[in-house]
């Protein structure tokens, strides 16, 4: 089978089990994890940023930004397509007790007029608009890096009108590779910024949360209470910062496969997609002509050995990771030119 389906199949790498055997553990909620500290470290040098938490996934880093910066009934602006309102279970509503703002924009970009457009007025009657949530690269807008400039915009007007704000960087990694930037800058002046490891980079588990220590204090905290707090996690760790030192460079392969399979799926009949849309390692296409469903199609595409996921009737997800080769993708192409030229 090939796994287009997401990012989140890999498999450890032999190298990436060995490290995780040979890391050196300790009790991480006595802060005694040697490794934990190090992936710890290490993210606030590649985001700028002087605290960092280690969490078991990507969703529970983006509830303790949300927790941790918000009190129930504030509100939150973010994209109306934003992962924390489609694919989080509720957790903004169930565990910080936050309203959200939706903000409009192509592909899961907004600008400041949106902030300034939804920011509520400082009026007993309204909730408290606290925090601005982005997310870079963005996952439904297929992944779309956020615009440097509309980024600091973004910040700089937010800081204006006294929110904070935070960035869903699940994949930064990947906004970082294909616009040749750090980290860092793509961060900016943002409060707050959430990374996996468990992504593009293929550690099995993990994901980071990055901010100011007094955040990253009440962070911790409620780490523990939503029960993400974790013991020798330094097994996870060590797989982490392998994945940072192994598996980061080479994701500019993924977005170049991402791009090939979108230029062939693009020429099929039928297929609405883009290939200039395509810039990092997830690709979207619709179906124009409504002869088949999306679920059909993906069944289809299943019995010729390629695994990818309907998000709508008409509507379909490939994502490109480490453990599909360039051949494989050929075979894909080759496979969706079988069925939807049927
Ligand atoms: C943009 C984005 N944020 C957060 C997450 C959540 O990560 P996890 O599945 O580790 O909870 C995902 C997962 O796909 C994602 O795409």
């Amino acid at each position: 089978m090939i796994d287009l389906r997401s990012d989140t199949v890999t498999k450890p790498t032999d190298a990436m089990r060995r490290a995780m055997a040979a890391a050196e553990v300790g009790d991480d909620m006595f802060g005694e994890d040697p490794t934990v500290r190090r992936l710890e470290d290490r993210f606030c040098e590649l985001t700028g940023k002087p605290a960092a938490v280690f969490v078991p996934s990507g969703t529970m880093a983006n509830q303790l930004a949300i927790r941790a910066q918000t009190e129930p009934g504030d509100e939150v602006i973010t994209h109306a397509d934003n992962h924390i309102i489609h694919y989080e279970s509720g957790g903004p509503a169930a565990l910080a007790g936050v309203m959200l703002a939706l903000a409009p924009g192509p592909r899961g970009v907004f600008g400041a007029d949106e902030v300034r457009a939804l920011v509520r007025a400082d009026d007993p009657h309204c909730p408290v608009t606290r925090l601005v949530a982005l997310e870079n690269t963005h996952n439904r807008g297929g992944g779309r890096v956020w615009p440097r400039e509309q980024v600091r915009e973004v910040v700089e007007t937010s800081h204006a009108l006294g929110l904070r704000v935070h960035i869903d960087g699940a994949r930064i990694w990947n906004a970082a590779i294909a616009s040749g930037r750090p980290v860092a800058e793509l961060v900016g002046a943002a409060d707050s910024v959430s990374a996996c490891f468990s992504k593009g980079l293929g550690a099995p588990v993990g994901s980071i949360l990055a901010s100011d220590a007094p955040t990253i204090k009440r962070a911790r905290r409620f780490r523990k209470m939503f029960g993400g707090a974790m013991r020798q996690a330094g097994v996870l760790a060590a797989a982490a910062l392998h994945a940072l030192d192994h598996h980061f460079d080479r994701l500019v392969e993924d977005h170049a496969g991402a791009r090939r399979l979108a230029e062939r799926l693009a020429a099929l009949p039928g297929v609405r997609l883009d290939p200039s849309e395509v810039e990092t390692n997830i690709v979207y296409f619709g179906l124009a002509d409504g002869r088949r469903s999306a679920p059909e199609i993906c069944t289809a595409l299943k019995q010729a050995g390629v695994l990818v996921l309907p998000v709508g009737p008409d509507r379909i997800r490939a994502v490109t990771h480490l453990d599909v080769s360039p051949s494989q993708i050929e075979r894909a192409a080759l496979a969706a030119a079988e069925v939807l030229g049927r």
